[in-house]
């Protein structure tokens, strides 16, 4: 199982908790054009958490559940434990990891109260701490990464803390260019990645804001980059890693892809919605899966009506079931 190419373009589709699940994952499996996926994160509180635990959050870590196409899938743990997340890194692999990451960014108020993902960048110690015991844990085979924000509140601290996964002995670090302060304001700072990249001797795979092809070639030529990650774009533009991989010459994975927007986010939901029809045609998970992933794209894109048709976001609103909103899309 490839997981990060050190030689080669690279295309990583990003942990979205709540968002990018099992199902979810399916769909962009299908459509094709990442690399590896990583999972929602996997919190490590009070103990370590069990093989079967984290199979009962991530079913397709040991393979895909929905439909037959594979993303490889990278295991995140969250953490502040280094034993606990040692103890559960092995578990995760007995679950069928082949890769583990470990989360240093996520600034959700709960987890910063228990110290966890970005409270940690306060503590470039522990960050180290946590990425050793990982990597000691596990066999050389299996790689481990590291994903963090630039800083709490000054890009500037990625240096130390780039610094501090390094020293971990983390195979390559994913950065998100904003600090925990910036949340999700508009705006990355790839100059501060371009420095980190050039003093690090392990790979830089660059996240934030990367919504076209173009947005990501402009982000390798400020970092020198070559490895990125791709979040919330996804959910815009449900084909944006073979767009990415046009323009940047890679070999083309598949020739049927519509050329407009709105019908790639239409076929996207069709496919969602088929893929997962024998296992939820009857419940109202996916139809509510659907109209918060369309809300997503509401959130990040201010031309939604142009995006989706009238006629799909009207059955996205009236579905109850993933069969009724299967017939609905389908409706002339
Ligand atoms: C709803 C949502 C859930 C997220 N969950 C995680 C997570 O579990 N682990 C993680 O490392 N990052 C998480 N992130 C952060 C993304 O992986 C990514 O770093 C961020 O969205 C910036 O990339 P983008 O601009 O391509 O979306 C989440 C982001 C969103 C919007």
């Amino acid at each position: 199982m490839s997981f990060l190419n050190p030689n080669q373009t690279t295309l990583v589709l990003a942990p979205m908790e709540g968002v990018m699940d099992a199902p979810m994952r399916a769909l962009i499996a299908d459509l094709g054009g990442f690399d590896y996926g990583v999972s929602e994160f996997v919190r490590v509180g009070q103990g370590v958490v069990t093989a079967q635990q984290i199979l009962r959050d991530i079913p397709d870590l040991y393979g895909p559940v929905f439909g037959s196409a594979k993303l490889p899938l990278q295991l995140q743990l969250l953490g502040d434990s280094p034993e606990l997340m040692a103890a559960t890194a092995i578990e995760g692999c007995i679950a069928g990891a082949r890769a583990i990451d470990i989360n240093f960014g996520c600034p959700a108020p709960t987890i910063l109260r228990r110290s966890g993902g970005a409270a940690l960048l306060r503590t470039p110690c522990a960050i180290t701490e946590i990425v050793s015991a990982v990597r000691t844990a596990l066999p050389a085979v299996i790689p481990v990464s590291a994903k963090i924000r630039l800083g709490w509140e000054d890009p500037n601290e990625v240096d130390v803390i780039a610094r501090a996964v390094e020293d971990g002995g983390a195979n390559w670090i994913t950065i998100h260019a904003r600090t925990k302060q910036e949340g999700y304001r508009p705006g990355v700072h790839w100059d501060a990645v371009a420095r980190v990249k050039a003093r690090l001797s392990i790979p830089v795979v660059a996240n934030g804001d990367l919504f076209t092809a173009e947005e990501v070639a402009r982000c390798a030529a400020e970092t020198g980059c070559t490895h990125f990650m791709i979040g919330r774009g996804i959910l815009k533009n449900p084909f944006l890693a073979h767009d990415i991989r046009a323009s940047q010459s890679l070999p083309a994975l598949r020739a049927d892809i519509p050329a407009q927007l709105s019908n790639r986010l239409r076929l996207g939901i069709e496919r969602y919605a088929a893929l997962t029809r024998d296992q939820a045609a009857n419940s109202g998970f996916i139809p509510s899966r659907v109209k918060q992933w369309v809300g997503m794209v509401r959130d990040i894109s201010d031309d939604v009506p142009r995006d989706v048709s009238r006629e799909v976001l009207t059955a996205v609103k009236r579905a109850r079931t993933t069969s009724e909103l299967l017939d609905l899309i389908h409706r002339p």
